[in-house]
């Protein structure tokens, strides 16, 4: 409980640090706020949203609505292990919506969502600069490439071997 609290006290305070720098915010700054307090915390949590509301005098249940719609805003805290999963040219041709399905499949949540163990992340980005590798996926930044949706079960399962919850009992 006393963590959470600390938790919420530091998001606030960098929070107020963000808004500092717009001393007369206005609607257009809403959008480059909110992407700065992500940048900064990782996600838009409840308490983000409503202290910026607060600060521009706008309902949060409008400040919500806007950030739903730009589909770069998260609303939960990204996981341990944070995949990201290019959409660009190349690895869409070599397909990587199948290679986001099956993961979005073993892993029970939707791009942009967060496992409930908060083990794992999904983002679905734009080319990440290795097309030769394609289809590739970056995990905590680590370049997996020519992922198939059968090479992903091992991945994952690399990575929760890592976090100390796989099963070692493999071989
Ligand atoms: S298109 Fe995927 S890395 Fe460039």
């Amino acid at each position: 409980m006393f963590n959470h609290f600390k938790k919420r006290e530091k998001m606030e305070r960098a929070v107020e640090n963000i808004l500092e720098r717009y001393p007369n915010p206005k609607r257009e700054n809403l959008i480059p706020i909110l992407q700065e307090i992500q940048d900064r915390e990782g996600f838009l949590s409840e308490g983000a949203i409503v202290k910026v509301g607060q600060r521009l005098k706008l309902p949060a249940s409008k400040i919500f609505g806007v950030a739903t719609f730009y589909n770069q805003f998260r609303f939960e805290p990204l996981g341990k292990y944070h995949i990201q999963v290019c959409r660009g040219t190349a690895c869409h041709v070599l397909g990587s919506s199948s290679v986001l399905e099956e993961l979005e499949k073993q892993l029970n949540v939707k791009a942009g969502q967060t496992t409930k163990d908060r083990l794992f992340s999904i983002e679905v980005v734009a080319c990440i600069g290795a097309c030769g590798l394609a289809p590739v996926i970056s995990v905590n930044g680590e370049f997996h490439a020519k992922v198939t949706s059968d090479s992903i079960r091992d991945i994952l399962d690399e990575y929760k071997e890592k976090a100390g919850e796989g099963v070692e009992n493999e071989g």
